[in-house]
């Protein structure tokens, strides 16, 4: 009997936070997991050393002009991936008045322009297959709005509606697209959020909790499984209630 290959998923940000939750989530469920990101955390280390179907890619989605190049070199060492997850992005906080044009551009650049290059790039490669996933991660903040995070809401608003559009131009060709919108959860993204405010978002979700890193990884598991093979073109809210 042959042995089946494993699929291959591409995660952007895979070093830690949610995007390390989604590597550890997929490898579990026996995926071959390509986490990208900057650099490698010690906790991603440790899973490449101890899992031999995770590795660690260096990406750095503000080199915009080198993404090309990169999902070509990714697709000639790994093959055309069955999944690709754009969950790395940036926030800067702040007001937009005040906010420098530089922090505008690079959270736009990084969240938006480089996730719709690679996205591309990547894309191309699933064509052949007929087959593929994309899950963009977004935030409830792009239906919500919250103060202080105006740009950062923009280029989660811009992640909705390509995950619309693109759905429908790559859904004749089995690819699905699908957005993860997530409430609050604890990682480095979330750190100025101070307990105070915690208490108030748990209060008012009707969970009275947040939702965590692993839970909202298990739904883009689910959106990569077979069992979500007619879902494209969602925004799936995974948030404990808190746009309830
Ligand atoms: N935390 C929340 O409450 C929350 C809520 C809703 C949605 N989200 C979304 O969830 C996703 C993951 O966020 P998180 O909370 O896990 O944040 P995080 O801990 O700050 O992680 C962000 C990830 O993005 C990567 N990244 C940043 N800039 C990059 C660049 N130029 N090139 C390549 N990778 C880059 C980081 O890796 P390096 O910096 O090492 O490169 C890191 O892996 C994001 O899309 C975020 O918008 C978060």
């Amino acid at each position: 009997m042959e042995i089946p290959k494993k699929r291959v998923a591409l995660v952007t940000g895979g070093n830690r936070g949610l995007g390390f939750a989604i590597v550890q989530s997929l490898a579990e469920a026996g995926y071959a997991v390509v986490a990208a990101a900057r650099s490698c955390t010690p906790q991603l280390k440790e899973l490449v050393d101890q899992n031999e179907s995770v590795v660690f890619e260096a990406l750095d989605l503000a080199a915009r002009r080198e993404l090309h190049e990169w999902s070509k070199r990714f697709v000639e060492k790994y093959g055309a991936p069955y999944a690709l997850i754009n969950n790395a992005a940036i926030a800067h906080d702040g007001v937009l008045g005040t906010m420098h044009e530089s922090q505008i551009e690079e959270v736009i650049g990084v969240n938006v322009t480089a996730t719709l290059l690679l996205t591309k790039y990547i894309s191309r490669s699933m064509l052949r297959n007929r087959l593929g996933r994309i899950v963009n991660i977004s935030s409830i903040i792009a239906s919500t709005g919250f103060n202080g995070l105006s740009v950062y809401a923009a280029s989660k608003a811009a992640m909705n509606g390509f995950t619309k559009s693109l759905s429908r131009e790559l859904g004749k060709v089995n690819i699905t697209v699908n957005a993860v919108a997530p409430g609050y959860m604890e990682t480095s993204m979330s750190a100025g959020i101070n307990d105070a405010q915690l208490d108030q978002i748990r209060r008012r979700s009707a969970l009275k909790r947040l939702a965590s890193t692993s839970e909202v990884a298990s739904t883009v598991k689910y959106l990569l499984s077979e069992d979500a093979a007619a879902i494209t073109g969602t925004v799936l809210t995974v948030d404990a209630g808190n746009t309830a």
